[in-house]
């Protein structure tokens, strides 16, 4: 009976290790996760019945052993060397010219690998069979962390080969790659745990664990570079024939690997590796090249711990350490406030950084970083230079605060509640957000300035003419000045300030768009002309809102009491209107300065037609109507403006509320759904037939 169990035992490890390499090793799947689950259990059950049936190499010694006190010592068959690096071209030729002396050669043929930043790792397989797995360690002496090692999924518990060396020692690195380095952080912060500051770092922190199981949980993966001791059996002398005869063996090793000739070869490759540097899933500092030909390595030898036939070419770090000695807040066009750290100056990522940007206030807060701090600076390729994390709390370190006031204006500045960008409030008078604001002020649909572009915009302010909205009305004080700028004359001077003086003429949809207040746009601008019908009404409701809001707080029991409260209450009771717009619009009025630049337009001859949100008399009021299709003899904006102008409400989805809609060529959806509402339809003829009706009387 034994005999059977043993055959079966064997029979099951065999094929769970086939399903589990085509899956890790050549990303190929040929069983079910649940068909794979059901073998192991087996095989699991077999064992556990019988313990002498338990391999070294069983699929089930991978879930990790019990934990170790401590990691036993291991002296090293061969030394684990480390390489000399070099940092840019002319040392890579420095290196390439004591090569090619050092070894008799014109040209050196070298195998060229990327440089995996992991922790290095010795495999020992006897027969095979992996049988002890070890750390560099001062690369005479590592740890035996052969339990964590069986952990790792794309790693061959046996060598996939019928005749394998007595001895062959494997090396490599072990990696995390980056699509699983996030996910991991997140699990450990979700347990309270402190999350890693790189794949490297999570790398090594995973592979020395006391407990297996813990590693057994890392999404670890092992990348072959070479080869150590060998007993039993003859190499090809070429590395990189080395590596394609470890890849047979099931050992994963980079797709990257290529033979290239001489310094220019190794040139275009570092090139062609950094140019990919950003899109691989796992981490490269450098590249590494070695003498391919075993003559050349002998020849060449070893100096101190290296030898002398290999260099790794580093990328310049991306990551470096620094002091952090203050945070200033940046005012972007927006108004958003970014936190900027003020750095001791460090060269990193190629270039030497004293600015990185900290992002906002929650992840200050997530990473708990404050001035003082010794922290961790990455620059990656182009990106700009961000602060990471913290290295090592600074002895005087002090919380970094928000300041209430904007930097640049002194506006209030405000933070939504669950937001993570906080903002400044003056938007009209901030000179961070005045560019924009101009802009936006004379667009098309809000004032409407002809003339008066982006490009004229930038100039006006760079030139001290423009600061507030306000300033366009008094550029006429301005008039020689302006006749005298380059392609500028008399005649297109007398046309900008005619369109500023026929823009004074607008509605009052126009000019609250025109405010910029956020979250307002054309729409929403709108309806709260048309409820409101005076500005001084929104003012006035605007100004109540913060208080209300603070009132509903302190008395609301829950959120959804708060939410009640505050929903029957003035600005919100306009269509569209929810609480986030409605804060927004209120923060905006109950800035001082922009109440003063508002007042500052009305003065300077800003105004439109008082409609009398009661009058009844315009023909279409009350009437909400949709527009959809192609419309043939009009735009779609002209008959929405149109239709308005007749005192109709012209909205975008249809209800049961729409009164009609209009469906020009083509319409859809829409039209489908007046038709199931049963809202009556109407074509782009009867729509013209409509309005040369009203607008005639
Ligand atoms: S070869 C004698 N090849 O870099 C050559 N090392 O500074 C010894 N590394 O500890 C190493 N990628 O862990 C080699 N393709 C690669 C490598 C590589 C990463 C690590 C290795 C070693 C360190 C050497």
């Amino acid at each position: 009976m034994a005999g059977t169990a043993r055959e079966r035992a064997r029979e099951l490890a065999t094929r769970l290790t086939e399903l589990s390499r085509a899956y890790y090793v050549e990303d190929d799947p040929q069983a079910s996760d649940a068909e794979y689950d059901r073998l192991f259990r087996e095989l699991e059950a077999l064992e556990s019945e019988d313990p002498r049936l338990v391999t070294p190499d069983s699929p089930t010694q991978r879930v990790g052993a019990p934990p170790a006190e401590a990691f036993d010592s291991v002296d090293h068959a061969l030394p684990m060397l480390s390489l000399a690096n070099c940092f840019d071209d002319d040392e890579l030729a420095e290196f390439d010219r004591r090569a090619r002396e050092g070894a008799g050669r014109d040209v050196i043929v070298y195998c060229a690998e990327p440089k995996f930043d992991g922790t290095a790792l010795n495999l020992r397989y006897e027969d095979g069979v992996l049988v002890r797995a070890t750390t560099r360690g001062d690369g005479t002496t590592g740890e035996d962390i052969t339990a964590n090692a069986r952990t790792i999924r794309n790693l061959p518990l046996c060598l996939a080969s019928d005749n394998p060396p007595a001895v062959i020692e494997i090396r490599g690195e072990v990696v995390l790659p980056r699509s699983r380095f996030d996910a991991l952080n997140a699990r450990l912060e979700a347990a309270d745990q402190k999350p890693f500051v790189n794949p490297r770092n999570a790398a090594s922190g995973s592979l020395r664990q006391l407990d297996s199981k813990i590693t057994a949980q890392r999404p670890l993966a092992f990348m072959g570079y070479g080869i150590g001791a060998v007993e039993g059996a003859a190499l090809d002398g070429g590395l990189y024939a080395q590596l394609g005869q470890l890849a047979e063996w099931g050992i994963v090793v980079s797709p990257y690997v290529e033979r290239v000739e001489g310094l220019a070869g190794a040139r275009a490759y570092y090139d062609a590796m950094a140019e990919r540097r950003a899109g691989l899933d796992i981490e490269i500092d450098g590249v590494v090249f070695k003498a391919d030909e075993a003559y050349v390595r002998d020849e060449l030898g070893f100096v101190a711990r290296a030898p002398r036939w290999a260099i790794a070419r580093k990328f310049p770090a991306e990551e470096t350490t620094t002091t952090l000695d203050a945070v200033d807040f940046q005012v972007g066009r927006t108004g958003a406030l970014t936190p900027v750290a003020k750095l001791t100056p460090v060269f990193v990522g190629g270039v030497t950084v004293s600015n990185a940007t900290l992002h906002n206030m929650d992840e200050i807060a997530r990473k708990d970083i404050r001035v003082g701090d010794r922290v961790i600076v990455r620059r990656a390729g182009d990106v700009i230079p961000e602060v990471k994390a913290v290295a090592e709390r600074g002895e005087n370190s002090r919380p970094i605060e928000l300041p209430s006031a904007c930097p640049v204006c002194g506006s209030a500045v405000e933070r939504i509640a669950g937001e993570a960008v906080a903002r400044c409030t003056g938007g009209l008078v901030c000179a961070a957000q005045r560019r924009e604001a101009l802009k936006h002020f004379a667009s098309r649909d809000a004032l409407d300035i002809e003339g008066l572009g982006d490009r004229q915009i930038e100039a006006f302010v760079s030139e001290g003419l423009l600061q507030t909205p306000a300033d366009i009305f008094r550029l006429h004080t301005h008039r020689d000045a302006l006749v005298a700028r380059e392609g500028y004359g008399e005649k297109s001077v007398a046309n900008l300030l005619a369109s500023i003086e026929s823009a004074k003429d607008t509605t009052l949809a126009r000019f609250i768009f025109a405010l910029g207040i956020r979250e307002v746009g054309q729409t929403m601008a709108r309806d709260l002309a048309r409820h409101f019908a005076r500005l001084d009404a929104l003012r006035d409701e605007a100004g109540a809102y913060l208080e209300r809001e603070a009132e509903a707080r302190a008395a609301a029991t829950t959120k959804a009491d708060y939410e009640r409260r505050m929903s029957a209450e003035g600005l919100q009771i306009v269509p569209g209107v929810g609480a986030r717009v409605a804060h927004c619009i209120a923060e905006f009025f109950a800035e001082q300065r922009n109440r003063e630049v508002i007042d500052d337009l009305l003065a300077e001859g800003v105004h439109w037609p008082v409609v009398d949100v009661e009058d009844k008399a315009q023909p279409l009021s009350g009437q909400t109507v949709v527009l959809t299709g192609t419309l043939t003899e009009l735009t779609r904006e002209a008959a929405g403006a149109r239709l308005e102008a007749l005192g109709a409400r012209v909205t975008s989805s249809v209800s049961k509320k729409t009164d009609f809609v209009v469906a020009g060529d083509k319409a859809g959806s829409k039209k489908e759904k007046a038709e199931k509402l049963g809202v009556r339809v109407r074509s782009e003829a009867d729509l013209l037939t409509l309005l040369a009706e009203h607008e005639a009387g």
